[in-house]
């Protein structure tokens, strides 16, 4: 076998592999995702408010207005909109910007809705231009305008599609299209969960697994979990399976930490990425700024994984600020990673 045929094997090898992941993260997501308002844990502000929008909706009998939900991954926005739909009593159709890379992927799926569904459409920021074009006749008047034939002899249709409601998902707020955004008559941000509501969310993914945990060991998961369900039920799972071939199989405290110490996630939830990230600002940029690229590039990590995963979490427990000039740490960073902070300047007593 050749070389080049070699790397293709392996490549289709690990990209088996990788879907076989995705697929099951998505099973193990789907058997634990909450199905109603109350199964369905913090965010109760704006549960409350769609709440609401929900029962006028029913009254009105008329779809829900199109949402847009934004704020970082796993904060269960698409465990939302299926919540939604199942309060609304409707199908739902999900898929992701990327999917829709064609103009016939978008026409395909708003023309196989039926009167009611919601259409959700995650990390709708990486739509394309002809995707939205498409889809701002069809959220606002229910229509699809098609164009036949070229230059001189163009012709448009307009084809009346079931009304629905659509459900848009996204990291990056600010990068969707000012016209995108202004269609959405309903916009929210989900919020970082505080530890008491993910401890909640781990006692009852725990109670589905039929995992046994105590109080004070699902709490030991929820203070590493970066304020995000998806991470707690990740740790969850980890955690059962130290339990299990270490001990007898229950969670306490003690258990939950020495299994969160052993995978690296330190007492605020950070990885050994985020701590490289935080040493190479430190260690190589006398603690920034510094810009997102090179950061990227000196830890061989994609912008985009940085910016959308590692970052939020990091900003938000300030140890990392965003200023014009790039990324900085702040004081606290130093005093989480047991360094001394540097002496200013005024400090130094130079001036
Ligand atoms: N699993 C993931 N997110 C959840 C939430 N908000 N409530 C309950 N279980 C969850």
């Amino acid at each position: 076998m050749s070389i080049v045929a070699d790397n293709e094997d392996f490549k289709k090898r690990n990209d088996n592999v990788k879907a076989e992941k995705i697929e099951y993260d998505r099973n193990f997501e789907n058997s634990i995702r909450p199905k109603t308002f109350d199964a369905y844990i913090g965010q109760s502000a704006l549960k409350e408010t769609l709440k609401i929008s929900i029962e006028a909706a029913k009254k009105r009998e008329l779809p829900l207005d199109h949402l847009l939900f934004y704020g970082p991954p796993g904060l269960g926005k698409t465990t939302l909109a299926g919540v939604i739909a199942e309060q609304m009593g409707v199908e739902i159709k999900i898929t992701s910007a990327p999917a829709l890379e064609r103009p016939r992927d978008i026409i395909g799926i708003l023309m196989s809705l039926k009167g009611g569904e919601i259409l959700f459409i995650d990390e709708i920021h990486r739509l394309n231009k002809v995707a939205e074009e498409i889809l701002y006749p069809a959220m606002e008047d229910f229509v699809l305008d098609m164009t036949t034939g070229k230059s001189q002899t163009v012709k448009t249709m307009r084809i009346p599609l079931p009304k629905f409601t659509l459900i848009g998902a996204t990291t990056k707020a600010g990068e969707l299209s000012g016209p995108l955004r202004d269609r959405f008559g309903i916009v929210h941000r989900l919020e970082f969960y505080t530890e008491d509501e993910l401890s909640q969310v781990i006692k009852r993914t725990a109670k589905i697994l039929e995992i046994d945990i105590d109080e004070k060991g699902a709490h030991a998961i929820a203070k590493r979990s970066r304020g995000t369900p998806r991470i707690a039920n990740r740790l969850v799972k980890r955690v059962s399976d130290f339990a299990l071939v270490k001990y007898d199989g229950k969670i306490n405290e003690d258990i939950a930490n020495e299994s969160l110490d052993l995978l690296k996630i330190d007492e605020f939830g950070l990885d050994t990425t985020d701590r490289t990230l935080l040493r190479l600002i430190i260690d190589k940029f006398d603690g920034g700024p510094v810009g997102i690229e090179t950061i990227a590039a000196a830890i061989g990590e994609d912008v985009r994984t940085l910016e959308d995963v590692c970052e939020p979490y990091l900003l938000q427990a300030g140890l990392i600020q965003r200023t014009p000039r790039g990324r900085k740490v702040s004081p606290e960073t130093y005093r989480h990673l047991g360094l001394k902070s540097p002496q200013t300047v005024e400090q130094r007593g130079l001036f």
